[in-house]
């Protein structure tokens, strides 16, 4: 079967990083390269997060770094969730790995004009940089196949009553992305919130006895207490849920509806509006995903880490 072509654009964090290693050795996926956008913590620790997951693991795609901030609105960080490193609890040896010359904005751009328009997009962290490409290049739009997203809810968020972290991070590339006619995937916290790494979950993992299963711990040991903060009572890995969809779409319970960004600065900022039951008749811009088959997802990522060495 052929490979899916993606390029992964990450704010490498806890469940970054798991998507990261995901994307790197499942048979079914092409990973082109791995943009780096601010949003769990700064750019530089986010690059350099990244960087390290590569090196420990041997992961040899080409990474990028990216946008350092938010289009227009003030900078937020996550270090009550990710730690002060943004990707606390692992610890790595010196790191060596050098991120590319090139800015991510601009390999994005070069990459998909170069394409056959077989590229799909799977951004995990604060949409700055896909948002910046889009205004950048606009002929990308035409470009991408399909962005396959964590961000948003229909429900409640998780940086404020109403907003999701990544949304809330740059609502205005959200707007960007979401309106530019690119057929999107969103897994919301509706969806991702389920996907919980208890100590049932993270024994399993360890239980491989090699370095990727030991790196799941070791990282999402961390967040089992540091979700408390969202009242969760383990640590979701929000956005493996996105790479898992390229992977086994069937395992996915979805509903197309109009999706647009709140931006206006009161207390819905950033709120990823659902027309869930298509009260404003809009056009269905993107495929929401409700639910997924636990069992079959954590399969997926069990015996995608048994690959590595
Ligand atoms: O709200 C969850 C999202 O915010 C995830 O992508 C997590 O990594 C953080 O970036
Ligand atoms: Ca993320």
């Amino acid at each position: 079967m052929e490979k899916i072509k993606m390029i992964l654009d990450c704010d490498t964090g806890h469940d970054d990083a798991i998507a990261l290693m995901l994307a790197a050795k499942n048979p079914s996926i092409d990973l082109l390269g791995v943009t780096v956008v601010a949003g769990n913590q700064i750019l530089e620790k986010t690059l350099r997060n990244t960087l390290n997951v590569c090196q420990h693991l041997g992961i040899d795609v080409p990474v990028y770094g990216g946008m350092s901030g938010p289009m227009v609105r003030d900078q937020v960080v996550a270090d009550d969730v990710h730690g002060e490193s943004g990707l606390d609890g692992p610890v790595f040896g010196e790191l060596k790995l050098e991120a590319q010359k090139e800015h991510a904005v601009h390999y994005l751009i070069r990459t998909l004009m170069e394409s056959d328009g077989d590229i799909t997009l799977v951004p995990v962290g604060p949409l700055s940089n896909i948002g910046m490409a889009m205004r950048l290049e606009p002929a990308i739009v035409k470009k991408i196949k399909r962005i396959v997203l964590m961000g948003g809810a229909y429900g409640l968020g998780n940086t404020t009553a109403a907003a999701e972290f990544n949304i809330y991070c740059d609502p205005e590339a959200a707007h960007i992305v979401f309106t530019s006619g690119v057929p999107v995937v969103m897994m919301g916290l509706d969806l991702t919130n389920t996907a919980l790494a208890d100590m049932q979950v993270i024994e399993r993992m360890e239980a491989i006895g090699n370095k990727a299963g030991k790196l799941f711990g070791d990282i999402m040991r961390f967040t089992f207490h540091s979700q408390a903060v969202n009242g969760l009572s383990a640590g979701p890995v929000h956005d493996v849920t996105a790479v898992a969809y390229l992977i086994a779409p069937e395992i996915y319970n979805t509903k197309d509806m109009h999706v647009d960004i709140e931006l206006n600065r009161g207390f819905c900022y950033g709120r990823t509006v659902c027309d869930y039951n298509d009260r404003f008749g809009l056009d269905k811009n993107v495929t929401v995903g409700l639910s997924l088959d636990l069992p079959k997802f954590w399969d997926i990522v069990e015996n995608t880490l048994r690959i590595y060495d």
